[in-house]
């Protein structure tokens, strides 16, 4: 197997998700590529050994130019808050180090637009962390529809729904809550979670035509965790939008931090001329799937356990039955990526397809600051 250096900013929630991704992929995927874990960056000198001493990487760095500045270091890994992602990638892809980014892309579609620009002229290799591609449940979902199981798309709606930030007491900014600080996120649910369901959306379903989006700042002002003043809360609390695909369907999209008793709620329904499907977040080995077309009698809503070997990812694992969870849709986007690396068909999404969900995200915001229907642009 070829080594792969990996190079990691960040060591908070998508930290260790990908550092566990990285142990995981060559135990269960057979790869001409093992990632080895050569540096994990962070401002904080011990927190970052504490981390590396926990995941088995080699060493530290506090300064995330000497990391990129590294010869023994072959992949950026950009698992740090949205603001920090542009001047990190347009560094590494000078560099000439292949990219990993989380999402959104970029803190607009302006910014995504230049670092689509830098790992095109850098001709490194690239992808954006929309992991809910990777799910089993939703890959099949993609297969009966690129099979056209469904037949027409009449209907796409989709929902993330959360409760975290309804304690008006909660602060915004620095550690933990840079969600909340608009300088960091870029925006709020709109960039961090419908981001997701706009991706799954177009990956599923194609392009998004226009939108239409309301949102709404329930806490208006929070303390900042860094300056200490209350200041000027700039995020979106919630946001729903209506849009038009381009394969001329509708759709409804909702998200918010502020619907009690939810904390990852993310669901997506599909209804076609034959058949639809559901599938939520809460439940994610399962793929609900109604087909008009079985016999009367015994037509109904099937509820599909996604764990049998001819079901995408599942003959990696244990024995028909026994289902998998929410970390392994990065062990299966990391061995996407690396099989991509070996046989020269890259992984997606790349950067080019997190700058159409900006573009779409973009077109949210600027909808529900104007008040009317905006036309989502698209990626050249
Ligand atoms: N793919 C997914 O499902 C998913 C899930 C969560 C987060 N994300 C994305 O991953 C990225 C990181 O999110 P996370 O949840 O891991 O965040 P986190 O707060 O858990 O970790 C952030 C890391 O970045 C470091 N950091 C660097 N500069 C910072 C700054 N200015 N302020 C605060 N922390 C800073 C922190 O020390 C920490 O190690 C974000 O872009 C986020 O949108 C994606």
């Amino acid at each position: 197997m070829k080594k792969l250096n990996i190079g990691i900013l960040g060591y908070g929630f998508m930290g260790r998700a990908h550092s566990n991704a990285y142990h995981k992929v060559n135990h269960f995927f057979d790869l001409k590529y093992q990632p080895i874990l050569k540096a994990v960056c962070a401002r904080n000198a011990d927190n970052a050994k504490a981390f590396a001493e926990k995941w088995g990487y080699e060493s530290v760095v506090t300064d995330w130019r000497k990391l990129i500045e590294r010869d023994d270091v072959d992949l950026i890994d950009i698992c740090t808050p949205n603001n920090t992602h542009a001047e990190i990638a347009l560094a590494a892809a000078r560099a000439g180090k292949m990219i990993l980014c989380e999402k959104p892309l970029a803190l607009n579609a302006e910014e995504a637009e230049k670092m689509v620009a830098a790992v095109e002229k850098a001709k490194v290799a690239n992808m954006v962390w929309y992991n809910y591609r990777r799910c089993p449940a939703v890959v099949l979902a993609k297969q009966l529809i690129d099979e056209g199981k469904l037949g027409r798309i009449f209907h796409y709606r989709a929902k993330f729904l959360q409760d975290w930030t309804i304690n008006p007491d909660l602060p915004q900014g620095g550690a933990a809550l840079w969600r909340l600080d608009v300088k960091a996120a870029g925006s709020g649910v709109t960039g961090d979670l419908l981001a997701h369901c706009i991706d799954t959306a177009m990956w599923l379903n194609g392009s998004i035509d226009s939108v239409s989006a309301m949102t709404e700042t329930f806490i208006k002002e929070r303390k900042h965790q860094l300056t200490g003043k209350v200041e000027k809360v700039g995020i979106d609390d919630a946001c729903a939008f209506l849009a038009r695909f381009s394969n001329g369907s509708l759709a409804t999209f909702e998200s918010t931090r502020y619907a009690r008793g939810h904390k990852a709620l993310y669901t997506f329904e599909i209804n076609g001329e034959h058949a639809s499907i559901f599938w939520d977040l809460h439940d994610l080995h399962r793929l609900q799937y109604f087909d008009h077309r079985d016999e009367g009698r015994v037509r109904g809503w099937r509820s599909i356990h996604v764990s049998d070997g001819d079901q995408p990812y599942m003959k990696n694992w244990w024995v028909p039955g026994l289902q998998i969870g929410y970390e392994h849709s990065f062990v299966h986007q990391v061995a996407d990526f690396l099989a991509g690396l070996a046989d020269g068909k890259p992984a997606r999404p790349d950067f080019k397809d997190g700058l159409a969900t900006d573009y779409v995200t973009d077109a949210v915001l600027k909808s529900a600051r104007m008040g009317q229907w905006e036309k989502v642009k698209k990626v050249k």
